[in-house]
């Protein structure tokens, strides 16, 4: 079959995989081939058992897979042939040099440019997936006409503004589609052409245009503000335990003022994901290096506070439990970063398991979907820590839960028979604020949730 464009995407991650799996679906027209450095995962896209969990992924990949979406470790056959190239690797945050700890990590980005130039022999668009500082794609266009190979190359911005868990609906139905090109002719024409490709399933007034360090900036600061509302709300959520008022009484209030919205104000353990501190930590970056001191103080507190929370909650822990951990069982609910995914990426139960062990405290750790990730996160971190699937079993002869993510199976467990199974006196540390406390308390369990008054049996 002859294919009107011959689509690549660098990198089959989290990013890449699911959304080259749309745009097969959405375009059985194109040829979309998506290829990776890790051989593994790419076996595992073109299996039965997809290298992610996300709700009806494995859906769109069958619909397509073989037919016009194909996984591949052939990266230089993929350059080659295509005519349009994602790039969607990662860019985490830097380790070393300057910028550690803060500014992205651009080495796999710059190689995979380079790459492009050494195996190009057509002129290409290359697209930026990759959530990058501002100006990356300037220095993208630099190294890409480096060589004076005769080969054009137009670099345009597309952020990914996709959430896990519900990635596939947030593709099908994108709020916006946000393309940032350069101004010239050559840079319109490129940015055209992406414009038509999301055409083919996205309402032309949901795709936004932009210079393109709008387009970059955009989606730094899209994520900075999602953060900074958790962070807000959370921050309240500590003066409302001291206060007896209520968490959730007072985001409910708040939120039906339609200029706040009611979106994004649930109070939890913290923030987690593979973005939003990594985002706003770049922004932090980008602010100090043009010397808006007061700017990047001011975003970098959003990322103090959501370490805040998460201490405050170990330290609740602790003062609940009569001052000590040691040698106490407790049970973490859920270990995935938010529902609906297995990914566990800057997930708050991994800050929240470490302080446990500190602590002395014995793990038992839970989750339908992110075991196996768990247990490469937590594999050097010594202390006794044991992975167990079914919350029952997990939660039996421990003395405490404490509930990290929010999956809906928690909400509907047998919690007298847990009780019965658990060490008293038995606590239960709602982390997310899923679960009816009430009756909890009533069946027994000493409750602490995020920002409301604890229920104990001590007085
Ligand atoms: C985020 C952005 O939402 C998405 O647009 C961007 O493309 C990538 O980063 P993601 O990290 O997948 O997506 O998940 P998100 O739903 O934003 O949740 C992030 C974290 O915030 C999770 O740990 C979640 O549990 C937490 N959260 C979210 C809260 O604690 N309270 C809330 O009200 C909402
Ligand atoms: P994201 O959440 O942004 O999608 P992931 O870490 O899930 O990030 O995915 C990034 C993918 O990019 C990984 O599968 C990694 O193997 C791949 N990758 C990194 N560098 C390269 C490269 N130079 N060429 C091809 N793939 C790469």
């Amino acid at each position: 079959m002859i294919f009107e464009k011959n689509i690549l995407c660098i990198g089959a991650g989290y990013v890449g995989g699911p959304t080259m799996a749309m745009i097969a679906y959405k375009c059985p027209q194109y040829r979309v081939t998506v290829v990776d450095i890790n051989p593994e995962r790419i076996a595992q896209w073109n299996s039965d058992e997809l290298p992610i969990y996300e709700p009806g992924l494995y859906e769109v990949v069958k619909a397509s897979r073989d037919r016009n979406l194909f996984f591949s470790t052939d990266i230089e056959k993929g350059i080659i042939e295509s005519e349009i190239i994602f790039v969607s690797v990662n860019t985490p945050t830097k380790t070393f040099g300057v910028g550690a700890g803060m500014a992205a990590d651009l080495q796999y980005w710059e190689k995979t440019a380079r790459q492009i130039l050494q195996c190009a022999k057509t002129p290409k668009i290359i697209v930026e997936k990759s959530t990058l500082p501002v100006k990356t794609a300037l220095a993208m266009e630099r190294i890409l006409n480096s060589e004076n190979k005769g080969i054009h190359f137009d670099v345009l911005s597309n952020p990914e503004f996709l959430a896990e868990g519900t990635a596939i609906k947030d593709l099908e139905k994108p709020d916006r589609v946000l393309i940032g090109s350069s101004l010239t002719d050559s840079g319109l024409k490129a940015r055209d052409e992406l414009v038509e490709i999301y055409a083919n399933w996205v309402t032309t007034d949901n795709i936004i245009t932009s210079n393109i360090w709008s387009s970059e900036l955009s989606k730094l600061v899209a994520n900075a503000f999602l953060a900074q509302r958790i962070s807000s709300i959370n921050s309240i959520s500590s003066l409302c335990e001291e206060t007896d008022a209520d968490i959730s009484e007072v985001a409910h209030a708040i939120g039906m003022d339609c200029r706040i919205g009611n979106r994004f104000i649930n109070a939890s353990v913290g923030f987690g994901g593979s973005c939003f501190k990594k985002d706003i930590l770049n922004l932090v970056y980008l602010c100090r290096h043009y010397g808006l001191n007061e700017v990047a103080d001011y975003w970098e507190s959003v990322v103090k506070i959501n370490d805040y929370q998460k201490e405050r909650f170990v330290y609740n822990m602790l003062t609940a439990m009569f001052n000590t951990l040691a040698g106490k069982k407790i049970c973490l609910l859920g270990f995935a970063f938010k529902a609906n995914t297995g990914d566990t990426r800057e997930t708050p139960a991994i800050t929240i398991a470490q302080k446990l062990i500190d602590e002395n405290a014995e793990l038992v750790i839970s989750d339908p979907q992110a075991l196996k990730n768990a247990k490469a996160d937590l594999k050097d971190m010594g202390g006794k820590i044991s992975y167990v699937e079914d919350p029952y079993k997990a939660a039996s002869g421990t003395h405490a839960i404490a509930v990290m993510t929010e999956w809906d199976l928690y909400k509907e467990l047998d919690y007298d028979k847990i009780y019965q199974s658990m060490n008293k006196p038995a606590f239960i540390f709602d982390g997310r604020n899923i679960l009816d406390h009430k009756k909890l308390f009533g069946i027994g369990f000493n409750v602490f949730p995020i920002g409301k008054p604890s229920m104990t049996h001590f007085d």
